[in-house]
């Protein structure tokens, strides 16, 4: 069998820059053009899967469960001052410990450490649902798992949500045993102080959720567990339009777990661009997915920008289509978190084969106007930080990161992005001389 043959048989995620790269690498020359803005000082810090391949470790069945790499640029003064690449020493990477035992209950301390890392109360976390998170050094070196001091007795979601007013985290774990979700918050201190358990139907992905400043939303969407596809390896949810689809809103501050919930179209939701409450309405802004995961096949339309607004009195619920193009991973200027707020990014998806996506998108939530800025053919972004301007609160006064992937060279790109002047060119390009594969989540962390 040729070679090119032999690549065409392998999963996505292990053909391109889906494919893992094999080095950890410490890179203190980089060639930048343009100008890294004097204002920025910190580190951008972006997790992703990174299977690490060799006789010992076979290939995992899904993208979502390669073993966590994260890559980190730190800039200051005007200076990108290192680019470094470290797998998250997980037991899943050191240990080869399963996630799930022979009991099938989840090992908290196995998992891939794959999908977001945050920074809270002044530790670094690198994130994968399901298991506890694990504490990494600015460097990127793996400390080890983080249970609050032995006060999280559940997983984490890889989308935890830091209140800019109180400085709380707030997040959740879900289980395929009961209960199938709990809802935790830890103070600015970074105290565990609330755990709470959530009555829902039965176990569900529930990969992300939101916040307000006086609620707290979980998304309770048709993709179920299923232990006959869990027995045998394979991804152990799928679409299941019987289960139903909801959303419940929860007090923030209320220890009774007491949820209000509204029915919604089935669908699928991995992410919220936000959420907030306007005149008695939660108005949530989500990257939706018509259906996901249907048994016996692998295509699925793509998710476009939707809007969600409960009527907290009435109990209605109201959905409008924002957007007909396909978009993943949309955030927004972190400091409104859970607040009224105008602008959102996303990526841009061009069509269902996924790995297409060479544009960022800017929304104008209250004009309902949009921006696109393409990278040209062949040059694909991940998902876009917003970094602010730290010397003004004006919402879009700062920057946009992502690393972006150039086929034509097989290298990645830092690029930032003027969020305020966002179709002009970048203000800055870092060039690597590596490349980044396609991952999930991060977040720029100012010094
Ligand atoms: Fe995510």
């Amino acid at each position: 069998m040729s070679t090119v043959a032999a690549a065409e048989k392998l999963p996505f995620f292990l053909r391109g820059n889906y494919a893992p790269v094999t080095d950890e690498q410490t890179v203190t020359t980089l060639r930048v053009e343009g100008a890294i803005p004097r204002a920025l000082r910190g580190r951008y810090l972006r997790n992703g899967p990174n299977p690490r391949l060799d006789p010992k470790h076979a290939a995992p069945p899904h993208w979502f469960f390669g073993d966590g790499m994260l890559h980190g640029l730190a800039v200051e003064d005007g200076r990108a001052l290192w680019y470094r690449n470290r797998w998250v020493r997980t037991r899943q990477f050191t240990e080869r410990l399963r996630m799930v035992g022979p009991d099938g209950q989840r090992n908290l301390t196995a998992g891939p450490g794959n999908t977001n890392v945050i920074r809270h109360a002044g530790r670094t976390l690198a994130l994968a649902e399901t298991s506890l998170p694990w504490e990494v050094t600015g460097d990127l070196e793996t400390i080890g798992n983080y249970d609050f001091g032995g006060r999280l007795t559940t997983g984490m979601t890889a989308h935890p949500k830091v209140c800019p007013v109180t400085g709380e985290l707030h997040f959740f774990d879900y289980n395929w045993f009961a209960p199938y979700v709990t809802y935790h918050c830890a103070n600015a201190a970074g105290e565990l102080v609330r755990s709470i358990p959530i009555e829902v139907p039965g176990p569900t992905m529930m990969h992300d959720f939101a916040i307000t400043d006086r609620h707290v939303l979980i998304m309770d969407l048709p993709v179920v567990f299923d232990l006959e596809r869990a027995m045998r390896g394979a991804m152990p949810y799928r679409w299941d339009e019987s289960h139903g689809a909801r959303v419940g809103v929860m007090k923030r501050g209320d220890d009774s777990g007491a949820m209000q919930w509204f029915d919604v179209k089935p669908c699928y939701v991995f992410h919220p661009m936000n959420a907030c409450e306007i005149d008695g309405r939660i108005v949530v802004e989500v990257a939706r997915y018509p259906e996901l995961w249907r048994e016996g096949s692998d295509r699925f339309d793509l998710a476009s920008l939707h809007r969600w607004e409960f009527d907290l009195p009435g109990g209605s619920v109201a959905e409008t289509a924002l957007d007909d193009r396909p978009i993943e991973f949309p955030r927004i200027d972190d400091r409104l978190c859970g607040s009224p707020y105008r602008y959102g990014y996303a990526v841009r998806n061009l069509s269902s084969t996924k790995d297409d996506a060479t544009s960022l998108l800017k929304y104008d939530l209250r004009t309902g106007a949009s921006l696109e800025h393409d990278f040209g053919p062949g040059r694909y972004p991940g998902e876009a930080v917003f970094a602010p301007d730290p010397s003004t609160r004006e919402e879009d006064a700062g920057w946009l990161m992502s690393y972006v992937y150039d086929a034509a060279t097989d290298r990645s790109d830092f690029v930032i992005l003027d969020a305020q002047s966002f179709t002009a060119p970048p203000v800055a390009v870092v060039h690597l001389p590596c490349r980044i594969p396609f991952g999930f989540h991060g977040n720029w962390m100012a010094d």
